[in-house]
C-alpha cells in the first residue's frame, strides 16, 4: 500500500475512529495516571499552570475530576509546530502528540526548559501507544504501561462519510491483522499498549550525578526493572 498524506477531513475522521475506540485507555489508564501525577501539585500550590501539546478538538484536562480541574488557573495549548514559549509551567503534557514529531529527544528537551523547577518540581508528561519511545539521554521520573488497550473499531462493510470508498484489501489487511471479540462480534480489536513516561528538570543531571557515584557495571543483577532502565 503506498503512503498518502491525510487530508484535514480524512485525519479528523481517523481521529474520531481512534478516539471512540480508545476509550478505555482514557478511562483506565491516562484520566488516572495523570490524576495521580496532579494530586500533590495542587496540595501544595493554590493553582497550577499546564501547557497542552497537541490537545486536539477537546482538553484531556476537561476530563479530570473537579477537584483537580479547578486548580488550574492558568492553561495553554500548541498545535503544531508552535513551541516556542518561554513561559514556565507545572505541567506539560503530550497526550498522544509525539508521533510526528521527528526529533523527539530535541522536542523533550526543549519541553524540560519549560517546566518549573521550583517550588514544586514541574513535570513533563509524555502518553504514548508504547514501543518506539525513546529519548536517549534524558533520564525518566517514573514510568507506567498499561498492557490492556485496544483500539476497537466497527466492521460493517461501510464506507466512511469522508473521500474515497475504502478498498477491499485494506478492509482485508484489518481483518487479517485485528481480532473478533465476544462481546462485540461486529468489532475488530486491535491490541494497543500505552505508555506514560514523566520527566522533570532532573532528567539531564545524569552526568552530573555520575562524577559522584559511579554507575553499576552491566554485570550487576538489579531487580527493580524501572531502576534498570
Ligand atoms: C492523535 S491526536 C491526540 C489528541 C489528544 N491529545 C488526545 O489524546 O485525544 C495528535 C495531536 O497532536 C497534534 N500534533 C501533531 N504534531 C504536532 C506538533 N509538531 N506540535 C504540536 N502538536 C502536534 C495534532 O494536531 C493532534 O491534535
Amino acid at each position: 500500500m503506498g503512503q498518502k498524506p491525510l487530508s484535514d477531513e480524512q485525519y479528523r475522521s481517523a481521529f474520531d475512529v481512534l478516539v471512540q475506540g480508545s476509550k478505555m485507555s482514557y478511562r483506565d489508564f491516562i484520566i488516572p495516571q495523570l490524576s495521580q501525577l496532579l494530586r500533590p501539585l495542587v496540595d501544595a500550590q493554590s493553582s497550577i499552570s499546564v501547557l497542552e501539546v497537541g490537545p486536539g478538538p477537546s482538553s484531556i484536562f476537561g476530563h479530570l475530576p473537579d477537584r483537580l480541574r479547578r486548580k488550574i488557573g492558568r492553561y495553554a495549548a500548541f498545535q503544531p509546530n508552535s513551541l516556542f514559549a518561554n513561559e514556565t509551567y507545572d505541567i506539560v503534557l503530550f497526550c498522544h502528540s509525539m508521533y510526528g514529531m521527528k526529533s523527539k529527544r530535541r522536542v523533550m528537551e526543549h519541553a524540560l526548559r519549560m517546566v518549573k523547577n521550583r517550588p514544586q518540581k514541574g513535570l513533563v508528561v509524555v502518553f504514548h501507544r508504547s514501543g518506539s519511545l525513546h529519548f536517549e539521554d534524558p533520564v525518566c521520573h517514573k514510568m507506567a504501561f498499561f498492557g490492556n488497550g485496544v483500539v476497537r473499531v466497527v466492521d460493517d462493510n461501510q464506507d466512511t462519510d469522508v473521500g474515497n470508498p475504502i478498498p477491499a484489501d485494506w478492509r482485508q489487511v484489518c481483518r487479517t491483522l485485528g481480532r473478533r471479540g465476544e462481546a462485540y462480534s461486529n468489532h475488530l480489536l486491535f491490541s494497543a499498549p500505552e505508555a506514560m513516561v514523566v520527566l522533570t528538570h532532573d532528567a539531564t543531571s545524569l552526568p552530573e550525578l555520575t562524577t559522584q557515584v559511579p554507575l553499576a557495571d552491566s554485570g550487576t543483577t538489579i531487580k527493580n526493572w524501572m531502576a534498570r532502565s
